[in-house]
Order: C-alpha cells, then sequence, then structure tokens
C-alpha cells in the first residue's frame, strides 16, 4: 500500500532515502521515485518495477542533496507507469509530493484546477496541484497551504511534501495511514513504518490522525489542522537494526519461519504478567474478534479456545464484513482486534465502530505506537519482533499464542478453568520453544516433498476444530507464496460439495493431530484417497493410524491439541516457502501484495 521516507539532516539524502525504501519495498514494488532538493531545484528519478531499477540508475547518476523524499508504489489509481510513480510535482516543477492512501474525491478536485496541467492517471498528483493553488494564493507560507489543501481532501493519506523555495524543511500529514516521525541529531525522519528508521534512530514519534508535521535538520513539531502545536515526547522503539537484516538466510521468510522458536519462547515468558493487567469486564457476555487475512485465521483458533476454556461465545469476524454489518456491539461484547501491523485500514474501522457501540477493545497486535495500539482501550503486544517477509508466518505462530493465553485467563478470571487445569496449560506452553525447535530441526522431509508436489496446480487444506484455522492459513500461505490454486475447507464440509473436485490431480493437506477429531479426519482422508486424491498429513509423532492413510506426513511433536495450531503451521509455512522456491518465486515479495493493507 506504497511506502514513504523523507530524510533532512547533514547526510546525502539519496542514501538514506535509498536505503529506507529499500526496508519499506513490501509495502508495494510496482515502481519507486525519489526526489531531492539541490541548486538545480528539486531533481526527481523514477522507475518502474522494483526498486533496484531506480537504484541502478542512480548508481550512474547519483542526485545531491540532505533533503528528500523517496516512495515506493502498489499501484491503485493508475498503470505502472513512469509517469504514474512517485514524487508528483506541481506544474511549476516547485513542489513535490509522495503519497500513501487514496484521494476519494480526486477526479472533482482535478476539475476544479482550472490551468493546472497533469502528467499523470493518479490520485495523487491533485495535490500537489492543489497544494500549489494554496501556495500561490497564500504568496507562500508552506504549512498553511498544506493544511488548506487537506481540507479539501476526502480520503486516507500519509503525506510527504517538500518545496524548493524552503531548503531544509519537509512536511508530513496523515489521515487514515500510517506515518512515523524519526528523531535524530541534528538529523530527522519520516517514514510510513519504523523499519526504515532503525538504522539510524529508535526514537520515533507516530503521527496522529488529522496531524502535520514540520521537520528540519533541528527537530520536528507537530501542529493539528487548525496549526495549533501539539507537544509530544518521542517513544523508544526496542527493536534493532540488524532485526531487518536476512542474518545468512536466502529470505526473510525463511528467516522469520526459523525465529519461531525464539518468538515462541518470548511469548511464553512473562506473557503471565502482561495478562495479570488486562482488565476484562466482569459482566462480558461474548467476544467478537475482527481481523483481516492471517489474523482472522489466529482469531479462528482464540475461538476455539475461548470457547472451550471460558465458555464464553465468540465471534469471528473479518473486518472488511464487520465495518458494513449490523453486528450488534455493546458495552457487553469485548472486542478483540488482532493485528500484527495494527495498521490494517480494515480492522481499524471495525474498532471505531465497536467502541463508538460502547464495547471495550483488546488488541493483540505487534507494533509499539501503530494507530490499534493507540486507539484499543487495552493492548496485548506479541513478541515476535519486526517481520519483513510479506507472508506473515512468525507473527501468526505469536498470535495464535497470545489468543490462546487469553482464552485461559478469561477461563480462569471467570471460574470456567480449574485451577488445576490452568497450571498444565501453563507447563504445556513452557515445553513449546522446545517443541517448536524439533519441529525446525528436521525440514529436509517437507522440502524434498514441496519439489515433488510443486508439479501440481490444485491444493485442498482441511482440518477441524483447532486446526480448522490451520487448514486455512497453510491454504493462504500456499496460494500468496507460491501462486498455486490452494484452499482451505472444514474436513466435515467435504461431502457438502468439495470431495466432488476430488480425483488424482488433486492433493489434499489434512492436518490431524492428536486430539479429539483424529478419527473424524482419518475418515475424511480416506474417502479422499477413495477418490484416488493424494494426502499429505500433519500428523503426531509416532500415530501409526494417520501415517498408514496418507501418502506423506510432516510430524509435529505430541503436545496438548490447544497448542497443535502453533506446531502444525510450521511444516505448512515451510512447505508452502519451498513450493514456491522450486518454482522461482519471489516469496519475500509476492505479486500484487503489500505487507499492511492500510487502504480499504
Ligand atoms: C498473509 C498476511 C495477511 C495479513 C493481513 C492482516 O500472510 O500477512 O493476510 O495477515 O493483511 O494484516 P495485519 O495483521 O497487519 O492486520
Amino acid at each position: 500500500m506504497c511506502g514513504i521516507v523523507g530524510y533532512v539532516g547533514p547526510r546525502q539524502a539519496l542514501d538514506v532515502l535509498l536505503d529506507g525504501l529499500r526496508r519499506l519495498e513490501y509495502r508495494g514494488y510496482d515502481s519507486a521515485g525519489v526526489v531531492l532538493l539541490n541548486e538545480k531545484g528539486l531533481e526527481v528519478e523514477r522507475a518502474t518495477g522494483k526498486l533496484s531499477a531506480l537504484a541502478e540508475r542512480l548508481k550512474r547518476k547519483p542526485i545531491p542533496g540532505t533533503t528528500g523524499l523517496g516512495h515506493t508504489r502498489w499501484a491503485t489509481h493508475g498503470g505502472v507507469t513512469e509517469s504514474n510513480a512517485h514524487p508528483h510535482r506541481s506544474c511549476d516543477g516547485r513542489i513535490a509530493v509522495v503519497h500513501n492512501g487514496i484521494v476519494e474525491n480526486y477526479q472533482e478536485l482535478r476539475r476544479e484546477l482550472h490551468g493546472h496541467e497533469f502528467s499523470s492517471a493518479t490520485d495523487t498528483e491533485v495535490l500537489a496541484h492543489l497544494i500549489e493553488h494554496h501556495y500561490s494564493k497564500l504568496k507562500g507560507h508552506p504549512l498553511k497551504a498544506v493544511s488548506r489543501a487537506l481540507g479539501k481532501v476526502r480520503g486516507s493519506f500519509a503525506l510527504g511534501v517538500i518545496f524548493a523555495d524552503y531548503p531544509g524543511l519537509l512536511l508530513a500529514a496523515r489521515v487514515n495511514c500510517p506515518l512515523v516521525l524519526g528523531v535524530g541529531k541534528g538529523e530527522n525522519f519520516l517514514a510510513s513504518d519504523l523499519s526504515a528508521l532503525l538504522k539510524y534512530t529508535r526514537k520515533i514519534i507516530p503521527l496522529e490522525e488529522n496531524e502535520i508535521a514540520k521537520i528540519d535538520a533541528e527537530g520536528v513539531q507537530i501542529f493539528d489542522r487548525a496549526l495549533g502545536k501539539i507537544r509530544r515526547r518521542p517513544l523508544e522503539v526496542p527493536w534493532k537494526a540488524e532485526t531487518a537484516l536476512k542474518g545468512g538466510y536466502p529470505h526473510f521468510m525463511l528467516k522469520e519461519i526459523f525465529e519461531q522458536q525464539q518468538t515462541i519462547a518470548a511469548e511464553v515468558g512473562g506473557r503471565g504478567e502482561a495478562l495479570d493487567d488486562v482488565r476484562i469486564p466482569r459482566d462480558i457476555e461474548r467476544v467478537v474478534v475482527v481481523a483481516c487475512g492471517t489474523a482472522w485465521h489466529a482469531g479462528l483458533v482464540g475461538k476455539v479456545a475461548i470457547e472451550e476454556l471460558a465458555r464464553l461465545p465468540v465471534d469471528v469476524g473479518m473486518a472488511s464484513e464487520l465495518r458494513y454489518g449490523d453486528a450488534p456491539f455493546g458495552p457487553e461484547t469485548l472486542t478483540i482486534a488482532i493485528s500484527q501491523s495494527g495498521e490494517t485500514a480494515d480492522t481499524l474501522a471495525a474498532v471505531r465502530i465497536a467502541q463508538e457501540a460502547g464495547s471495550k477493545v483488546l488488541a493483540v497486535t505487534n507494533v509499539k505506537g501503530s494507530t490499534l495500539s493507540r486507539e484499543a482501550d487495552q493492548v496485548l503486544f506479541m513478541r515476535a519482533g519486526l517481520e519483513i517477509g510479506v507472508a506473515a508466518t512468525k507473527t501468526y505462530t505469536s498470535q495464535v499464542m497470545n489468543m490462546l493465553f487469553l482464552a485461559a485467563h478469561l477461563g480462569r478470571r471467570r471460574g470456567a478453568l480449574a485451577a488445576d487445569r490452568f497450571q498444565a496449560i501453563v507447563r504445556e506452553a513452557r515445553r513449546l520453544p522446545g517443541l517448536v525447535e524439533r519441529v525446525l530441526e528436521d525440514t529436509a522431509g517437507i522440502r524434498k516433498c514441496a519439489r515433488k508436489f510443486s508439479r501440481g496446480y490444485d491444493f485442498m487444506y482441511i482440518g477441524r476444530r483447532y486446526n480448522l484455522a490451520t487448514a486455512f492459513e497453510g491454504a493462504l500461505k500456499m496460494k500468496e507464496i507460491s501462486y498455486l490454486h490452494a484452499e482451505g475447507y472444514g474436513a466435515g464440509e467435504m461431502k457438502h460439495g468439495p470431495l466432488a473436485l476430488v480425483d488424482d490431480s488433486m492433493t489434499c493437506v489434512a492436518i490431524a493431530p492428536k486430539g479429539r477429531v483424529t478419527e473424524k479426519m482419518i475418515s475424511n482422508i480416506q474417502e479422499i484417497r477413495a477418490r484416488r486424491g493424494r494426502v499429505i498429513a500433519v500428523a503426531t509423532k509416532g500415530d501409526r493410524s494417520v501415517r498408514s492413510v496418507a501418502d506423506h506426513v510432516f510430524e509435529i511433536p505430541d503436545c496438548e491439541e490447544m497448542f497443535s495450531p502453533v506446531l502444525a503451521a510450521i511444516p505448512l509455512q515451510l512447505f508452502a516457502y519451498h513450493v514456491a522456491t522450486s518454482l522461482g518465486r519471489d516469496v519475500d515479495q509476492p505479486r500484487n501484495l503489500a505487507k499492511s493493507v492500510t487502504v480499504e
């Protein structure tokens, strides 16, 4: 959904911008561009395709300057062409903007801007002209010009603006799209997210809704739309810059899969205290989970656990649907919003609807300072660390762990879960990092199997109860990085339709670890085999009954059923990874996708 970065200070800005864009490239990789201010005025370079195309051009012809902006695009309005790449400039070329978001009324604004010449098909370009219009009406004054221009705009944006008349100055603004300011010593930054800044500073200021910032080398100043000054202290973020490096792995995704032993250990350690601080209203009658994509799958695991352990009814709403529905939220509903980034537009919209109806919102998110973490009533921070691969891996298992812990704590507080069962769950959780390590130790079989199955076209993932979500998640991982067709189904649903698809060209992945429904899963596998479908099963080590009916088995160690989705997700992440790499796919930056979906 586009990434923006800005720098002002003593360094050559180009290096900082390209470095920042490299870290933001997961947000979009249709085209990239930079603008720098130097004695020639605003110098722009843009290129379609990945950032490397732009970097190559700039290597041949670097642009000097110590103030600049950069952009990496995920196309919404206008095709993937150089003229549609950001930055966009005003008619006189003395104002340039980079933008993440959508200007909803851009056609209307474009019609109103008589005499302005447009050179792209984007919604963004209208911002450069609108700011130019107000700037010339005001005879200067960049801050006022931006504020007035934004007063006319409907939609969502994180914006960076640079003026040829004001060396050493950047302006930034946000409505409904993330933007953080980085505070350095004698230099300052802006970026769509902090991964672009970690190399330079860990002091950040998240810009709030409707705020405008003035950034120069000496400092940052924040204003509301009426240009009243706002004081805000920077936050110190705990992540290190090295987190954003591949550490010897060929892809971030693989590195992040292998980090799960540490991230699960981090989730288990000290989780008790974090949950003790969570205040759950005593009189809640139901829980509604709001989330999208992989986070929605974590919500499905949470539903099974909360209903089992806390005996509370749970609905898991797709935030994109929920925001336009009439789901009855109220003070008796606890809303749990799960979002790795804390910036997903649909999830934030659903949260606001829940809060307006009087529901308290508990956020499960990975990013300190994210919009969700600031708007929610309470926050459980995941301990997954920075995730760069577009496909969620370690953050999924972290989300699941948080939902399981939450379920156990809810159960305890409501008196639905006996103390000894609670203790048994805590003891089992402590074993998990070691069990994850065992799953990760033996991955050669998965790689071999992936090579064999990458020649197939259709995958059907099936599961039940705790692992219904694993089926959805396994299929999502497969389709998003390999571009092969994969669907997740409840195994019990097969006879209601999907079984018609099964023949010798279909590969079914059955998630069948030890638990309440293993025998049911074995029956489902038999039905698939009887129709000549091939079956890969995820099963508990030593379970002969599943092994005897499947063509291939990915083993996971024996554990409490409720923790099996954490272990079972890992071989499926690896399976998708190896299928995708054997097909030569770009697993860290799959086509058409971006890591955080900050627009609808
Ligand atoms: C898939 C994936 C997405 C995200 C979804 C929600 O691998 O990463 O489906 O889970 O876009 O993102 P967050 O959790 O940031 O709200």
